[in-house]
């Protein structure tokens, strides 16, 4: 009942609906396969009349992805001067009439989407396996194409319906082997299903691939024959795929090959397979997730390397940057690059599976975050601003580059649900709303996804939104409070272990993180210590470097506090942090009683199934405080 999410589009509410709607018009410059899949998206509820044409419709109908709707006396009108606009603008229309935001007032609506590219980051192996996946194993059954999978279908709408428009097929850590003629044919299917839902595929490259694949002795960008080899990539794939996306490149990173294996740099490497994708329209997206022994912080690594680099990307290359400069943990200041890459495209890379944050197992709504992200003051334009004028956020940065993204690490996997849980799609859902607009707001998403998912019963509404929007804080404080970072165990990144000695580097062991000593706690990245805060403008940088103006939630990640310090709550650090890993615990039972509230209001499998996640979840709650609380205070006596 609950496998097509938010797409459910449940009966109960046709009737109020066929009084709203008399008729729907879809007004479009030209057919396309795009607009026939508005069209029988639509024909799932209405049939739709089409009018196709110069000035079909509405005569100043929206250019790119952007549309309107207007509602004359019942006759609907959706128009865009193409079918992604159209067809955006018929799952919005669809959306609002199921959560009542439609009705018989209803006058119309302009709406585009703010940030161009909002793509899916598919961690999926050759062998069916998922990196950091905990839904199943990957949706792209390779071995069975060119046979395809009804939920290839359902995957294009789902993503569709929140207006994603781009998907990275295989994970970072990239098989060379993707890039072999038999599996470029199967990524053809995909992309050819793909395409009628106005989403273009990717694939992320193995920068070795030359050597690996095609049997070169080298794979330096610099050298002819390695050059040859992507030129001619190139030509085989657009040959297969005409609007292919591009390669996403995960580059000396975590044994990963890259152009500093050749003595060469990014720009090098990224303006390489840039060139080469350029006629065709093609782009490259470079990450920056890199982090070396060398560095005393590894939060200053990225910046170290990429900042230096800033105005020699070609166009058409991007560097995609992680939230934080650390990775995906609960909580984490702004990566300081979005403030420092002025002359570069850029993609803000947010994880949507959970692997900092209880993995499948815990609910937690994301929403908050990345709208701390987004909404994050980052560049300082006249360098001098008082701390409380920060202004352009970095969803304000990514709106104006000429070439931005934001890319979300997927949670979809082959289980029946699609992302491990129903509450876990929330995730799904509200990436691709923040993505097409990050100024909504984390309650209205919730909301909506709450109602399309469970119904209208506003009992049962309420619930879900209060779980949903009180979930995050409850997990910064039961796992990470205060700016704590990295603690987690070393194997899968789950559950607390701060005094975990395992793993060959420094800056992957707890103890380096959190700095826990007879004096205090926390990261000094302050002027007198790695100095990360200068990596960020001159108001931020001197916001973060003083402890009496740190914000709290962020205190630990740039200060080694002194145990005896007071915090605003007149609390010790000593004390405040036992205070928030306790109030962490409270907050997960909270969530678990408001879901008790629902109990007979919900399908009884349903309700069971999030409750047993809610008791898993404050469980390991009260691990996390029990482990920590003890392990911090043995330094404090
Ligand atoms: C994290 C994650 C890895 C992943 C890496 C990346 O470190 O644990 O599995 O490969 O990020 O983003 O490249």
């Amino acid at each position: 009942m609950y496998d097509k999410l938010w797409l459910r589009y449940e009966g109960g509410y046709i009737e109020t609906i066929e009084k709203i709607v008399r008729r729907v018009v879809l007004s479009c410059r030209q057919r396309s396969d795009v607009l026939n899949t508005a069209v029988t998206e639509l024909e799932t509820v209405f049939p739709a009349e089409v009018i196709i044409g110069e000035n079909a419709g509405e005569e100043h109908a929206p250019t790119g992805e952007g549309f309107s709707i207007r509602n004359r006396n019942g006759v609907f009108t959706i128009s865009s001067q193409t079918g992604g606009g159209v067809l955006y603008g018929v799952f919005a229309f669809l959306r609002l009439l199921h959560i009542g935001k439609i009705n018989e007032g209803f006058v119309g609506l302009d709406d585009s989407p703010k940030i161009s590219r909002r793509m899916l980051n598919h961690w999926d192996n050759l062998d069916g396996s998922i990196e950091r996946g905990y839904a199943g194993g990957s949706l792209w059954k390779w071995d069975r194409l060119p046979k395809v999978d009804r939920r290839y279908i359902d995957y294009a709408r789902l993503a569709a319906s929140v207006g994603i428009n781009g998907t990275v097929l295989n994970n970072v850590n990239a098989d060379a082997a993707f890039l072999s003629h038999t599996y470029l044919e199967k990524t053809a299917i995909l992309a050819d299903m793909f395409r009628a839902y106005n989403i273009q595929v990717f694939l992320s490259a193995n920068f070795a691939a030359p050597v690996n694949s095609g049997g070169l002795p080298t794979a330096d960008p610099l050298h002819n024959a390695v050059r040859a080899w992507w030129r001619d990539k190139a030509a085989e794939i657009y040959a297969l795929i005409p609007d292919f996306g591009g390669f996403l490149v995960k580059a000396d990173s975590e044994g990963q090959p890259g152009p500093y294996l050749y003595g060469r740099t990014h720009v090098d490497g990224a303006n390489m397979l840039a060139d080469f994708l350029a006629p065709y329209g093609g782009i490259v997206i470079w990450r920056a997730f890199v982090y070396g022994h060398g560095e005393s912080d590894r939060a200053k690594k990225a910046y170290a390397d990429f900042k230096p680099l800033d105005g020699q990307f070609r166009d058409n290359a991007a560097v995609q940057v992680k939230n934080g400069p650390i990775d995906f943990q609960p909580r984490e200041p702004v990566h300081p690059l979005f403030g420092a890459m002025e002359k570069t495209g850029l993609f803000l890379e947010l994880q949507i599976t959970q692997e900092y944050l209880g993995q499948g197992k815990h609910i937690v709504f994301l929403g908050p975050m990345w709208k701390e992200i987004l909404n994050f003051g980052i560049r300082d334009p006249h360098g001098e601003m008082q701390a409380s004028q920060l202004s352009d956020p970095v969803g304000k940065v990514l709106e104006e580059k000429k070439l931005a993204g934001i890319a979300g690490v997927s949670n979809t996997g082959d289980n029946d649900d699609w992302c491990g849980s129903l509450f876990h799609s929330a995730n799904l859902f509200s990436f691709g709303r923040l993505s097409w607009d990050w100024t909504l707001s984390c309650t209205d998403i919730a909301r909506e996804w709450a109602v399309l998912t469970w119904g209208r019963d506003l009992s049962v509404v309420d619930a879900v939104v209060n779980i949903l929007t009180h979930s995050w804080d409850a997990c910064v404080d039961y796992m990470t409070p205060l700016g704590l970072h990295h603690i987690m165990r070393y194997e899968n990144h789950d559950g607390p272990d701060p005094g975990c000695e395992q793993g060959e580097r420094a800056d992957w062991k707890p103890p380096y993180y959190h700095c826990a000593d007879a004096k205090g706690l926390g990261f000094d990245r302050t002027r007198k210590g790695s100095n990360a805060v200068d990596q960020y403008a001159r108001s931020l940088a001197d916001l973060f470097d003083n402890i009496e103006t740190c914000p709290e939630k962020y205190l630990l990640w740039f200060h080694h506090v002194p145990w005896d310090h007071v915090l605003g709550s007149r609390r010790t650090l000593k004390d405040e942090l036992t205070f928030r890993y306790h109030r962490g615990v409270e907050s997960a039972k909270q969530l678990r009683t408001w879901w008790k509230q629902v109990e007979g209001r919900v399908p009884h499998d349903s309700y069971q199934s999030v409750l047993n996640k809610l008791d898993v979840q404050v469980a390991e709650a009260h691990e996390w405080e029990a482990v920590c609380v003890a392990y911090f205070m043995n330094f404090t006596k």
